[in-house]
């Protein structure tokens, strides 16, 4: 059986104070729920403020971005070290904005991603598919091509604490999601994938989350899919309420 993961990537929104009000406002509304683990990953800005305010509770914090170089002349950036420094956990790696805005590559997602598995972060790790890409039929060649990339000189005994996110690009930030049946497809071709690179046994552990306008109405039937291994939730995280209904869908 895979623990569910739920994730909350709150992007570029929140101050401090805001983070330490959402977490006064969720933490209560989960307190006593243990199914899954959960996870939320606000700007680096807020991470010092999130990991005190969860302190003895069980929520994890989670980075956005990981450089994969300790420290260096690179504005902008955050380290591993700086991230587990904090008492980060955590850490999201090849967002799909990431790879659009910022010239994020499958090699750069590689870099990271081994970055973060080194320094014994668990890493969410993003693939996902644009909808003209979709549209040509070319859905499954891109995620298997992201994940041959993604995970290129990665042993399956180093890559032991990776989580993938399936999020097609379509569907975030939308309001269109995958239906479950489509989502659980693109899931079954990466775990396939998973399986030719690190083996059946970690391909059939191997945690892999969907993404892509999960809200508390759609979040019970999409975790109802076998092949989904929890959530990994945009939008619908900003607000306590209704983060704390997906957290228990
Ligand atoms: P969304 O974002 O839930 O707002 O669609 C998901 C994500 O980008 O991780």
């Amino acid at each position: 059986m895979r623990k569910k993961l739920i994730a909350a990537n709150w992007k570029m929104y929140k101050t401090p104070d805001q983070t330490r009000e959402f977490f006064r406002e969720f933490l209560p509304l989960v307190s006593a729920h243990n199914r899954d683990e959960v996870v939320v990953c606000p700007p680096d800005i807020d991470l010092a403020a999130a990991v005190e305010a969860t302190k003895s509770s069980n929520t994890a914090i989670g980075g956005q971005n990981v450089h994969w170089k300790p420290e260096g002349a690179f504005t902008g950036e955050i380290s591993a070290a700086m991230l587990l420094a904090l008492g980060v956990t955590h850490v999201i790696v090849g967002h799909s904005e990431r790879r659009q805005y910022f010239c994020e590559t499958d090699d750069t997602v590689n870099q990271r991603l081994k970055a973060a598995l080194e320094a014994g972060l668990t890493p969410i790790c993003c693939v996902g598919e644009v909808l003209e890409e979709r549209e040509a039929g070319l859905t499954d060649d891109v995620l298997r091509r992201q994940c041959v990339r993604a995970f290129h000189a990665v042993s399956a005994k180093k890559a032991a604490k990776l989580v993938v996110a399936y999020e097609p690009v379509w569907a975030i930030g939308t309001g269109k999601t995958a239906t479950p049946e489509l989502a659980a497809e693109a899931h079954a071709v990466i775990r396939r994938e998973a399986a030719e690179i690190f083996g059946e046994d970690f391909a059939a552990n191997l945690r892999i989350l969907y993404g892509g306008s999960v809200k508390p109405e759609n979040a019970s039937a999409l975790m109802a899919q076998e092949e989904i291994d929890g959530a990994l939730v945009g939008g619908a995280s900003l607000d306590a309420k209704s983060f704390a209904a997906i957290v228990k869908y």
